[in-house]
């Protein structure tokens, strides 16, 4: 059995729209106008032990929805879920017990509360053995390096302390499943990647289930295989990092240096990137790569030829551009 599990998960968010003015009042009292937003449609997966799944798509694309649902914070329009065999909206205490949902925005800590106190009540409320609880935080606490900072009152943490310390609160029960929603989200790049590598060596310890959404590629990069992409609520990629290149990059880079000046156009080649008189970057398509490689070499006196893939980074953010421009978000009138 799959750890997580979405069925044609559906989410249609409806807000109703006032009219203006008295007769647009009047008018909503027999014919209400509701905005209606597919934030989820009919989202399907499967996540197996141990995964750390990377959750992408661009603003408003419905990654949070889908995290609330599977943590049983909203309730789905249509279709299933399980989450350790749980149905996650049914709110068992024994699924409670055993995931946790980070979101980055929110923050679960009392802000009048030294951190240690606001622990000490998250203890009581899953009731965690006292020397089981020491031991958990001691080691978390030192691995995210804010052993000194536990008396301190959340309210006078720095944004990364803080984001350190909602970690070890969604980690003290010891979960089984954690559902991160930008968890690095506004941190500087030293705390950025302090909590990377502290949720690489935890996922390794662990082999908790992980799904992380982040708008920081190096996050999902540096820990995520395995990618689900997420726009308009469908999801239309879900697969190993790798495969984005190859699926949704039409280009390579060729990248050339020359033994003398070469001062020319390269346009027939490619498009070119960069240019100076002694090297040139081309952006090829995939299939001409050999064939333009052969040209440039017969065309140029070449002393240095290199292919190259497109960086990651670049390609999910044409992707999302491209989307974005294809098909505007414009919510359905009902
Ligand atoms: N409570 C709500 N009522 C109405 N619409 C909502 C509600 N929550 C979210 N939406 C809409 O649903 C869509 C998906 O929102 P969601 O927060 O899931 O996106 P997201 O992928 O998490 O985006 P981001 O990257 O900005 O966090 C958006 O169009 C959003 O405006
Ligand atoms: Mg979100």
């Amino acid at each position: 059995m799959a750890t997580i599990e979405a069925r044609d998960l559906t989410k249609v968010y409806r807000t109703y729209r006032k009219e203006s003015g008295l007769r647009g009042a009047i008018k909503g009292l027999f014919y209400r106008r509701y905005d209606e937003t597919r934030a989820a449609d009919r989202v399907t997966f499967q996540i197996d032990e141990g995964e750390f799944v990377g959750f992408l798509g661009p603003n408003g694309a419905g990654k949070t929805t889908v995290l609330k649902m599977l943590s049983g914070l909203l309730n789905p329009t249509s279709g299933d879920a399980r989450v350790l065999g749980f149905v996650p909206w049914e709110r068992r205490n024994e699924m409670k017990r055993q995931f946790s949902l980070l979101m980055g925005q929110k923050n679960a800590l009392w802000w009048d509360l030294p951190a240690q106190e606001s622990l000490e009540l998250n203890r009581a409320i899953y009731g965690i053995d006292r020397d089981r609880f020491k031991k958990v935080v001691d080691g978390l606490s030192e691995l995210l390096e804010v052993g000194d900072k536990m008396n301190v009152m959340v309210r006078e943490l720095s944004l990364g302390e803080r984001m350190k310390m909602e970690l070890i609160s969604a980690l003290i029960h010891e979960p089984r499943v954690l559902f991160l929603d930008e968890p690095t989200i506004g941190l500087d790049v030293v705390s950025q990647k302090r909590v990377r590598e502290f949720l690489r060596v935890y996922n390794e310890e662990h082999r908790i289930v992980t799904m992380l959404t982040s708008h920081y590629m190096q996050d999902i990069q540096e820990l995520c295989d395995r990618v689900i992409i997420i726009d308009h609520g469908k999801i239309f990629f879900d697969g190993a990092l790798d495969r984005i290149i190859d699926q949704f990059s039409a280009t390579k880079v060729v990248s050339l240096t020359f033994a003398e000046e070469a001062v020319r156009d390269f346009s027939a080649f490619g498009e070119v990137v960069a240019q100076t008189p002694v090297s040139v970057q081309l952006k090829v398509p995939r299939a001409k790569v050999t064939e333009t490689c052969r040209r440039l070499l017969e065309a140029c006196n070449v002393s240095d030829i290199n292919v190259q893939e497109i960086p990651i980074e670049e390609v999910i953010r044409q992707l999302f551009g491209e989307r974005a421009a294809r098909e505007p978000a414009i919510p359905a009138a009902v």
